[in-house]
């Protein structure tokens, strides 16, 4: 079987995209724009895959670090074609087909680089371009072909005439090279006169000209093609990836009341018989079980939903799971590695940081829940607080199972409420309070009787 590699180009200066990152590591529905490319490689049996930077930066290996990559690096960003020069050396050795892809199409097909690799190797091919139309081709290199209906070359926008402005034929950036032909047609590229960059597209005709078969694939899905160079070009791209994400999951059986507002990240999941409201974002690597309701404008990243949660309206749940038939908000919030269990409540206005809580516990309303332990069928009364913050350090408050909190408390950590405690309504706890004790802090109650009376009668002499 003939050997595949494949570059991946990615060391433009991302002048367009007018941004102090540069554009391929900008995220598209939650996922850096280059990994959406290196995603569709993954079937590919690719013997290497080389990533063609500008600089190897901490950042740029932690993110690509799940895949395995080859880095080869462009100081000078001399264009596309200059870039394939810096990789020369790394390529003189291999035979086989290689594949080149722009780091800035992030809606390819794999079936279609698959198509691209098996044309070049099957047909005897030297070079196969991926070609599509589009009605707006401006911005793209367009394909020339002869009064016969042959491809003889790409034109850069930046070179065109006026009448092969009107050409819609465009180059998508896919190209697929035996390698040693390549290698015999890089010595032949010169910078543009225009604007002096190389341009990968010129070595179609370089080729040509050597007497090899160069040949195109044309696509009949033109959204393959769309690049993304400036903010305009992601929001378009950015959309259409999303349309395609919700559609999946509602193909795979899950309600979205109007799937146009509601935003999914490419590593979320959902299972089927859920219903998602309008206006819900789920991101990062949320998951999210079966038969679950997330109602409107809530906000999950990285949370984990057990089968049949419920999520009322405007909650954020951050970096946290929550257990099966669980019922959270409207307008709660959890982050910070919060663990809830099963059959669970967290009501209204209540904020739960970094705490475990256990099943059948119910925090219905008004409360801040941090660096707390909370076991099962716990009541949490309205209004009470885990006072974990010294001024210097979080300090842990934990609440065995059964402990009854009686609303407006304050619970001064570090303190531990053992089983089936009970603690009356108002009391600021200081000490820990023993299994099946009450404790009460607060003040007791004078009543001076007639003094409203006493103070108007005053009053009016
Ligand atoms: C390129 C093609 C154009 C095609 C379009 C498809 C060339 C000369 N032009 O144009 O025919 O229609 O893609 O989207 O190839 N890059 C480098 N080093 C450089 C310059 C660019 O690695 O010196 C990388 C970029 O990071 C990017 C890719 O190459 O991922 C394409 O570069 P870009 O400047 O976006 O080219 P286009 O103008 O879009
Ligand atoms: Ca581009």
């Amino acid at each position: 079987m003939v050997k595949r590699y494949a570059i991946i180009l990615a060391a433009g200066k991302s002048t367009r995209f007018k941004s102090d990152t540069p554009k391929i590591m900008h995220r598209l529905c939650g996922k850096h724009m280059m990994l959406h490319v290196l995603d569709k490689l993954q079937d590919l049996q690719l013997e290497k895959t080389f990533l063609i930077v500008n600089q190897v930066t901490k950042e740029l290996m932690e993110v690509v670090s799940p895949y395995e990559v080859h880095f080869i690096e462009q100081t000078k960003q001399l264009g596309t074609g200059h870039a394939l020069l810096a990789a020369a050396s790394q390529l003189k050795s291999l035979t086989g087909t290689l594949l080149i892809l722009c780091a800035d199409t992030p809606l390819i097909r794999v079936k279609t680089l698959q198509q691209i690799l098996e044309t070049c190797e099957t047909q005897n091919t030297d070079q196969v371009v991926l070609t599509t139309s589009l009605n707006n081709p401006s911005g793209y290199g367009r394909i020339l072909r002869d009064t016969n209906g042959k491809a003889i070359d790409i034109i850069e926008e930046k070179e065109i005439s006026n009448e092969q402005a009107t050409i819609h034929e465009i180059n998508t950036g896919v190209i697929c090279l035996k390698i040693p032909s390549l290698l015999k047609g890089l010595p032949h590229l010169t910078p543009s006169e225009q604007s002096g960059e190389y341009y990968l597209t010129d070595l179609f005709r370089i080729l040509l000209d050597q007497g090899k078969k160069v040949t195109t694939l044309t696509t009949d899905y033109p959204d393959e093609a769309l690049g993304v160079n400036n903010r305009e070009q992601l929001s378009i791209v950015e959309m259409k990836l999303r349309n395609k994400i919700v559609q999946k999951w509602m193909l795979n059986g899950v309600t979205f009341l109007d799937p146009s507002s509601v935003y999914v990240d490419v590593s979320a999941t959902i299972g089927s018989d859920t219903v998602i409201y309008p206006g819900v974002i789920i991101e990062g690597s949320s998951k999210i079980g079966v038969g679950c309701v997330v109602h409107g404008f809530s906000h999950l990243k990285n949370a984990i939903l057990e089968d049949g949660v419920v999520v009322d309206h405007c909650s954020i749940i951050r970096d946290s799971s929550i257990g099966r038939q669980t019922r959270v908000g409207p307008f709660a919030h959890l982050r910070q590695n919060c663990i809830v269990g099963h059959e669970s409540r967290i009501g209204n206005f209540v904020e739960v940081k970094q705490s475990q809580i256990g099943n059948k516990t119910k925090a219905a309303h008004l409360s801040y829940l941090g660096n707390a332990e909370i076991g099962n069928q716990v009541n949490i009364g309205a209004g009470t607080i885990t006072c974990n913050y010294d001024g210097k350090q979080k300090n842990t408050t934990v609440i065995e199972d059964e402990v009854f909190v009686g609303s407006g408390s304050q619970l001064i950590a570090p303190v531990t409420l053992e089983k089936k405690a009970y603690i009356a309504a108002g009391s600021t706890i200081t000490e820990d309070v023993p299994k099946q004790s009450l404790g009460i802090a607060r003040q007791k109650q004078v009543n001076r009787p007639g003094w409203t009376n006493d103070k108007t009668k005053k009053k009016k002499k």
